[in-house]
């Protein structure tokens, strides 16, 4: 049975590129990574499925479904371009059909889970409502930041997500830096009680600049087992 995980994030910049990179570059099997509507970039720009690609060296069937030339939420810069819209039924169905024969295929949304595709108030949380509800398993990955702020950014969302029946299978810190604060110490333990989720793992800071070998290894020892790394809390010292 194909694993399928939606990375989402507590905001935009927060790592979730960098997580679903490092989740899609230690993965077994075979993987397909979708990126349901890229925002910011132009026809012929490197976005995030090709930052994606950039950092694992590895194969994996990418897919892109709307991309939209203004950096804005998708269904502003839909509108704003008078490009289509992307609906959840559009997405559950490429998702389902990439599940069907991928062992793991993660799903990348934009910004935050709230963030809407389309003129309905669609979200990111609908694509994932959709795709399960054609008989697919669906499960989020949540990337939050280090420090002071997380925990009410991270509590929100896990409750979004609650009050739609979404599960949470875990949360991962996008960025941990390399002299971490108080806050950032005292949140390693406080993250996973305001989500009622477990940590699977912290990015080191800069582990976007080693691409391929490298960063596969760093994403090993910076992912918990469930994700198939080798990371504990102890990792980070
Ligand atoms: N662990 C990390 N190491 C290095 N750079 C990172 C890390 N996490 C995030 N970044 C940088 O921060 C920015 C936002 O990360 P990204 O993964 O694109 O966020 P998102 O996908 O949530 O918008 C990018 O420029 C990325 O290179
Ligand atoms: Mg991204």
């Amino acid at each position: 049975m194909s694993t399928v995980l939606f990375v989402t994030g507590t905001g935009t910049e927060v790592g979730k590129t960098v997580v679903t990179a490092a989740v899609a570059g230690i993965a077994p099997g075979r993987v397909a990574v979708v990126k349901p509507g890229q925002t910011g970039v132009a026809p012929d720009e490197p976005g995030d499925l090709a930052e994606i690609a950039r950092l694992t060296g590895r194969q994996f069937t990418a897919l892109e479904l709307a991309r939209y030339p203004e950096p804005l939420a998708p269904d502003t810069a839909a509108r704003r371009s008078g490009l289509p819209y992307l609906s959840p039924a559009a997405v559950a169905s490429a998702v389902a059909s990439l599940a069907a024969d991928h062992d793991l295929v993660l799903v990348e949304g934009a910004g935050g889970l709230l963030v809407r595709y389309d003129e309905h108030g669609h979200t990111l949380a609908d694509m994932a409502t959709a795709t399960a509800a054609l008989g697919v398993p669906v499960a989020f990955l949540l990337v939050t930041t280090a420090g002071l702020g997380t925990l009410n950014s991270t509590a929100l969302t896990a409750e979004a997500l609650a009050a739609r029946n979404l599960p949470l299978t875990g949360l991962v810190i996008g960025s941990w830096p390399a002299a971490p604060d108080l806050a950032s110490r005292c949140n390693l333990s406080d993250l996973p009680t305001v989500a009622d989720a477990p940590l699977l793992g912290a990015l080191p800071a800069g582990a976007a600049g080693k691409p391929g070998e490298p960063f596969r290894t760093l994403a090993a020892a910076s992912l918990a087992p469930a994700l198939g790394g080798t990371w504990t809390e102890a990792s980070l010292g």
